[in-house]
């Protein structure tokens, strides 16, 4: 039998976490009744774990509703995939983007249709970036790969497999919504839009949708997980703001080299925060300040 491949993200996503992975792993706490992500996005930790319990969660609808199809009908989207790889082209691209705008078609496309529809174009967009209009039209042009890899079906069935050994349970809502549901002896990693070095306090705008308010939000939802006992682990940018909005937790500064911004040219080293509300001892037993 050949060998299952090592999980791995399916999709390219902006802000990935795969090169935090190990700055993350050794921190997190062993005993956990379940693994919890309120911003889930390409899933580089859930993958990494392994977990034997998921509840996994994205605002993005399109991400999650991808994932129930790998979870439901891997081999429907593997087909699907290959028709459009098979069909691969500029042109191809640029109708299966167009299929949005005629919102009464869209909406009488299979589950399978429409995510193999996402999958296609973030592997097939430029740097795979999920980007809507003011319409919520899908408008990331074409990427210009010489062999983009479309479909990986070995990966597609291992992430499928797991998803229902692990019986992940997936949902689209806004982080508190989410939060409020978890259970004590869970463990939640916090991955929300990073706050923005140049953002001005309390600004309504911001270039990730996600401004101050909402990580002023996020901070009342980890006292409240603190609270009920629930162990987190928060990622985000190191900047002043978020610092200070977290001092009081355990704060562990990490250099990474990512892409953090939307525009691949701004690449560069960044300063990153691992805040914890838990403390680990040598034996892997951790328990909450
Ligand atoms: C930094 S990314 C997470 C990246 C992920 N850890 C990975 O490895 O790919 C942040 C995610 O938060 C989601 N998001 C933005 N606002 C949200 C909200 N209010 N509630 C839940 N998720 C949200 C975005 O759709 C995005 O996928």
């Amino acid at each position: 039998m050949p060998e299952q491949p090592k999980l791995a993200p399916i999709v390219k996503w902006v802000g990935g976490k795969r090169q935090l992975l190990p700055e993350i792993l050794p921190l997190l706490p062993r005993d956990m009744s379940c693994y919890c992500e309120a911003f889930l996005g390409g899933g580089a930790l859930l993958y990494a774990l392994e977990p034997h319990r998921a509840m996994v969660n994205d605002l993005n609808a399109d991400i999650i509703e991808l994932y129930q199809v790998i979870k439901n009908d891997v081999e429907g989207l593997i087909t699907a995939l290959e028709e459009h790889k098979n069909a691969h082209t500029e042109e191809h691209f640029y109708e299966v983007r167009s299929w949005d705008r005629d919102a009464a078609a869209f909406e009488r496309l299979s589950p399978v249709q429409k995510a193999a529809r996402f999958m296609y174009l973030n592997r097939t967009c430029y740097n795979g970036l999920h980007r809507v209009n003011s319409k919520g039209y899908f408008n990331s042009p074409y990427g210009r790969y010489v062999n983009p890899n479309i479909v990986n079906a070995p990966l597609l069935r291992a992430v499928s497999e797991f998803f229902n050994r692990a019986q992940v349970q997936f949902s689209h809502e806004d982080f508190a919504d989410f939060l409020k549901r978890l259970e004590p002896g869970s463990f939640v990693y916090l991955d929300p839009p990073y706050d923005q070095v140049k953002e001005h306090a309390f600004t309504s705008y911001s270039k990730t949708g996600f401004d101050r308010a909402d990580q002023l939000r996020l901070k009342q939802c980890c006292d409240d997980l603190t609270a009920r006992g629930i162990k987190f682990l928060l990622s985000n940018a190191a900047t002043p703001f978020i610092q200070e909005l977290y001092q009081d937790y355990s704060c562990h500064i990490v250099h990474a080299k990512r892409l953090v911004n939307s525009v691949g040219a701004k690449r560069g080293p960044v300063e990153e925060v691992l805040v914890r509300n838990y403390a680990t001892a040598p034996s892997g037993q951790s328990s909450l300040f």
